[in-house]
């Protein structure tokens, strides 16, 4: 067990600039996280960018933009890298205020309009701002089943990992443990997380680009570990609803190290620490700065 846990800032300081952006890597480097988590798909023509959700609405003026009208929902392996760096990634945080750090007047004025015109990231200029700032990153791969990136998607990942020679620097994680057989196989230099999350309110599993990934309603330790033997990752990533004290220790015994997510509450950063996980993933890390 680590004295403290690692501080891991969550899709960037996504409470306080807007997530995936190097603006929000930036905001949490200076908070001192120890690292940060970004999420990857591929793009219409097969780039890598840094961006959650399928589709582009929630965090870009993509619904703005009439040019693009009649592609909604505006999926984003509808869009080519070039359309995707022409959207804007930033303004969408000071209008929508997700995390209310606008309204209470964390964020100031300044930075809100320092947002303005933020891009999308391609993967490589994330891990280029991590390189420089000699950080850490976790690099989350989403699900592509279904899709036509699904076959590469883990080689398209690998690549930039070696391109950027940051195999030391890199955590690999994905829902989608076949990945992450792919990564150890290419890549066994960098370390790997399996995911896992309990089922959505009325949805059995999941379907679509996330069909086949890990979502289970019950975790013992003992299937946690197979899970990650299976996944051939040392780390468990899940979501902190699976754990307790006693989960948390019977893991580590059996040599896997949990980085557990996404914990914002006081309370729930408390209590992750007493459980003496390996870090935490969290929206607020100058919050779990503050505690540590
Ligand atoms: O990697 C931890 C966490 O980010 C997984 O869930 O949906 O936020 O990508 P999500
Ligand atoms: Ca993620």
């Amino acid at each position: 067990m680590h004295a403290h846990p690692l501080n891991i800032a969550h899709r960037g300081a996504r409470a306080h600039a807007p997530e995936n952006t190097l603006a929000a890597a930036r905001l949490a480097h200076a908070c001192k996280a120890d690292m940060w988590e970004l999420d990857t798909c591929l793009t219409k023509d097969g780039h890598l960018v840094v961006i959650h959700d399928d589709t582009l609405e929630r965090t870009t003026d993509v619904a703005k933009r009439s040019e693009f009208a009649d592609r909604a929902p505006w999926p984003v392996d509808a869009f080519t890298l070039e359309e995707i760096r022409s959207l804007d990634a930033g303004s969408w945080f000071g209008e929508k205020d997700p995390f209310g750090t606008v309204a209470s007047g964390e964020v100031a004025a300044a930075d809100i309009a320092s947002f303005k015109g933020e891009k999308i990231p391609t993967l490589e200029e994330a891990l280029r701002l991590t390189k420089y700032l000699a950080w850490r990153v976790n690099v989350e791969i989403k699900s592509h089943s279904g899709l036509a990136g699904h076959a590469t998607v883990t080689r398209e990942v690998v690549a930039s990992i070696k391109k950027m020679e940051m195999e030391d620097s890199v955590l690999v994680s994905s829902f989608q443990h076949v990945y992450l057989r792919e990564a150890a196989a290419l890549l066994p230099a960098a370390p790997r997380a399996a995911l896992v999350e309990k089922p959505a309110p009325g949805v059995a599993s999941p379907s679509g680009r996330n069909a086949g990934t890990a979502v289970v309603v019950s975790l013992t330790a003992e299937e946690a570990a197979a899970m990650c033997a299976t996944a051939k990752s040392a780390f468990l990533h899940p979501d902190k609803s699976f754990l307790d004290a006693a989960f948390v220790a019977a893991l580590r015994d059996k040599g896997h190290a949990i980085n557990v997510w996404t914990v914002n509450t006081p309370e729930d950063l408390r209590r992750m620490v007493e459980y003496g996980v390996h870090g935490i993933i969290t929206d607020f890390p100058a919050r779990l700065h503050a505690m540590l």
